[in-house]
């Protein structure tokens, strides 16, 4: 299906991504390909969350350059990654064929997932920094129902939408309340010529999100015909924003000060019924 204009736009920001993403220390592709037990910090902290996926079928749902995806892999699940964006899908075949895990990549905007691949999943996995380039929360949530095997689980974990309300752009590290928290049918057009990794500029500076509350992700899912087994929230993030800039030990940023005033991600696992 052709895509509107916004979601036009996210396309050609996310292909001038790549080449940057593919070359830096922050998605570590090198640490994949040095060492064949490497599963890479997103899936290391998730794997602690969701049930066994060895020997299950997992469908990654908008997997970029398919880091997340080959970790799934080598933990053992036989993986499909799915995204819009040709260059991540065709850089996702490279790294996959360079790290010697193999795994499925395929081309598909995210509302066509189901029409693209007509078989279902015993898991459907997604997250960090996924659902904010979707319009709407409830068709989304209809894909990934219509996706699992019944009793095959969703697991996502996601920066929080309370995140996504606040003003990155001051130097007091003051909590700011700029954005809207609810999904609104219009979204925040932004233009940054850089991404959140080191590398040169980016060609396709402008993108176009939405937030989503918690609530209307859990209710969407729920009426989608999943039932909620655990939702957690998180006091780090994988990346700095605004006053979320405190780099741990671990890799993960976090507030300097006061941490237990805000969730920073959250997770929800779900079990289609
Ligand atoms: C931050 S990445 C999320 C994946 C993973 N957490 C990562 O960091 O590699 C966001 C991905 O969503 C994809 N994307 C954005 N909008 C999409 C859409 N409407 N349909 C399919 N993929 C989409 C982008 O191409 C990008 O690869």
């Amino acid at each position: 299906m052709p895509l509107d204009h916004h979601r036009e736009v996210n396309r050609a920001n996310w292909d001038s991504r790549v080449d940057n993403h593919y070359a830096s220390e922050l998605y570590g592709l090198d640490r994949f390909i040095q060492d064949p037990g490497f599963i890479g910090e997103v899936v290391s902290f998730d794997a602690k969350k969701m049930a066994d996926v060895a020997g299950k079928s997992l469908i990654h749902l908008q997997c970029h350059i398919g880091t997340d995806t080959l970790g799934l892999a080598r933990l053992g699940a036989d993986v499909t990654g799915v995204d819009f964006s040709t260059k991540s899908i065709e850089a996702a075949q490279r790294f996959s064929s360079e790290c010697g895990t193999p795994g499925r990549f395929v081309v598909s905007e995210l509302y066509d997932v189901s029409s693209v691949l007509p078989e279902t999943f015993d898991i459907v996995y997604t997250g960090v920094g996924a659902i904010c380039w979707l319009p709407d929360i409830r068709g989304w949530a209809r894909v990934v129902s219509s996706l699992l095997n019944n009793g095959g689980f969703f697991y996502m974990r996601e920066c929080h939408p309370i995140v996504w309300t606040l003003d990155d752009e001051r130097d007091d590290d003051l909590i700011v309340v700029k954005y809207p928290y609810f999904e609104q049918s219009d979204p925040q057009e932004f233009s940054e010529d850089t991404t959140y990794t080191e590398g040169g500029k980016l060609s396709s500076p402008e993108t176009f999100d939405w937030n989503h509350g918690m609530a209307e992700v859990l209710q969407a899912l729920i009426d989608a015909g999943l039932r909620i087994d655990e939702i957690d929230e998180y006091d780090s993030l994988e990346w700095p924003t605004g006053p979320i800039n405190e780099l741990g030990e671990d890799g993960r940023f976090r507030l300097a000060e006061g941490r237990e005033r805000l969730p920073l991600m959250w997770s929800v696992l779900a079990t289609k019924v």
